[in-house]
């Protein structure tokens, strides 16, 4: 019965699709996976398969999942590396494995990036490391970047999709007092945007480092040479551009900031740039320096919300659209609140960063399978083989035997008009049929 509906609305659909007044700017959600802790990263695994995706959890564990696998061996363990993490559990705690990233060239290599926080001889590290065919007896660690606290570790990793090197997201670290804040100190890896190459290696004081610095980073002479670009608090999750059809736009790198008391913040990523903290927020001064209106190659945020703004606790960057299914979010990107359950986008027009909500559209209008609701704490973002939304949200922030409440969420176009506002066109024939396959949907699915 669901079965013919859904075919039954399908082909409606196809002959409806063109009538600009069938579509809403508000989205809908079918659920992908369930039954994951606090999953943090998504990754299509390009070359295993057309729906097959590496999914990495928190607790240090990143799985293969395959949808056509029998039942209980969908989601099959690809990196273990539980024991190597630090994490405490049946806390909301910010370390564990933050992030991983698949080498462009995996199908040769078999090579996984990972980002984690670990601790040795009782000082705690963030640690970018590097795994051949999901096995851990191959890690090689890149590097160590000492953390002065437990929180703000960073941990989004990524290849650019146009020079193919890793760039490494890190936080500041959290120190207790502002003045140890180390994100302007460029002698300093913590609270900056690394790039490396990770496809050489180098002898550096007899010690072999798995990694050698592009001959384009930025040059300055107190710098340290890994380091892109300097300025940060927290970027969590950051993105890139596919680019449009032409190229347009290809390689823009977007972060999202999460800030201190006054705003988080929306930035594109700019080699050699310096994003402002602790000195600034979003575009308001802390006072914690006199340099506030000279600071080199600053780089003004894209959006700044301010913590006033009640309805924002704290922002999760998601990605820029180019996919097929959401016409109306085409170009824009996409953002979340962490606890909020609300979603926006913000798009350029002429120059000017503009955000808009994008609601949930109402369950009538979602095709069948797309009905379902979101999960309290939205994680992280990722996205399908073909550039639709994924959304990455929990239940349950704690770790603990039985917290497996964490699942991803697929974002789809409504499929169905609304009849509360689709007005006179409710009428026209094609129309009102497919207000009814709506209504029988929402009755029998
Ligand atoms: C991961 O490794 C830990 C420690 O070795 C083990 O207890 C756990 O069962 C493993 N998890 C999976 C899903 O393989
Ligand atoms: C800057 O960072 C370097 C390397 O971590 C450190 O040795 C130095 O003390 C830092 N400078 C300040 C002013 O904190
Ligand atoms: C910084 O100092 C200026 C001038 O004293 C003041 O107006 C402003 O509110 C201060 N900003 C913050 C974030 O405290």
């Amino acid at each position: 019965m669901l079965y013919f509906h859904f075919v039954f609305a399908i082909v409606l659909w196809e002959f409806c699709a063109l009538k600009a007044e069938c579509r809403e700017t508000c989205i809908c959600l079918s659920q992908e996976i369930d039954g994951l802790r606090n999953p943090i990263h998504i990754e299509p695994a390009k070359n295993e398969g057309e729906n097959v995706y590496f999914i990495g959890e928190q607790i240090g564990i990143i799985y293969l999942y395959n949808p056509k696998q029998s039942l209980g061996n969908k989601l099959t363990a690809y990196i273990n590396v539980s024991d190597r993490i630090v994490l405490e559990k049946n806390a909301h705690d910010e370390r564990g494995l933050l992030g991983f990233a698949v080498h462009p060239m995996f199908e040769r290599n078999r090579k996984i990036y990972l980002y984690s926080v670990r601790t040795l001889n009782e000082r705690q590290f963030a640690v970018i490391s590097e795994i051949t065919s999901g096995d851990v007896g191959t890690e090689r660690q890149l590097l160590f970047i000492e953390q002065p606290g437990d929180i703000r570790n960073g941990g989004q990793l990524l290849f650019g999709n146009t020079d193919g090197y890793l760039y490494i997201f890190v936080g500041d670290g959290g120190p207790i007092h502002t003045k140890d804040i180390q994100a302007q100190n460029t002698s300093s890896l913590l609270g900056k945007v690394l790039r490396v190459n990770v496809d050489a290696t180098e002898v550096i004081d007899n010690k072999l480092q798995f990694y050698v610095i592009p001959h384009d980073n930025p040059k300055h002479a107190e710098w340290r040479p890994e380091v892109f670009s300097v300025g940060f608090r927290n970027s969590w999750r950051c993105s890139q551009d596919a680019g449009k059809p032409s190229g347009e736009g290809k390689g823009r790198i977007f972060c999202g900031e999460l800030g201190g008391d006054i705003a988080d913040e929306v930035n594109i990523i700019e080699k050699g740039g310096n994003y402002g903290w602790p000195v600034k927020e979003g575009n308001t001064c802390t006072n914690v320096s006199a340099k506030c209106d000279t600071l080199d190659n600053e780089r003004t945020p894209v959006l700044s919300i301010p913590h006033s703004d009640k309805g924002m606790q704290a922002l999760v960057g998601g990605p820029l659209y180019r996919g097929r299914d959401v016409t109306s979010l085409d170009g824009k990107l996409i953002l979340g609140d962490v606890f909020g359950g609300s979603l926006f986008t913000v798009g350029e027009v002429n120059g000017q960063w503009k955000t808009e909500p994008l609601p949930f559209c109402d369950k009538g209008t979602c095709s069948c399978t797309a009905r379902e609701h979101m999960s309290s704490v939205l994680l992280s973002f990722g996205q399908t083989h073909e550039g639709e939304v994924l959304l990455l949200m929990t239940d349950d922030v704690s770790i603990h035997p039985g917290s497996d409440r964490g699942r991803v969420l697929r974002m789809h176009a409504p499929a169905f008009p609304n009849p509360v506002t689709c007005g006179a066109s409710c009428l026209q024939p094609m129309t009102a049929l497919l207000v009814i396959a709506g209504w029988l949907c929402a009755k029998w699915s």
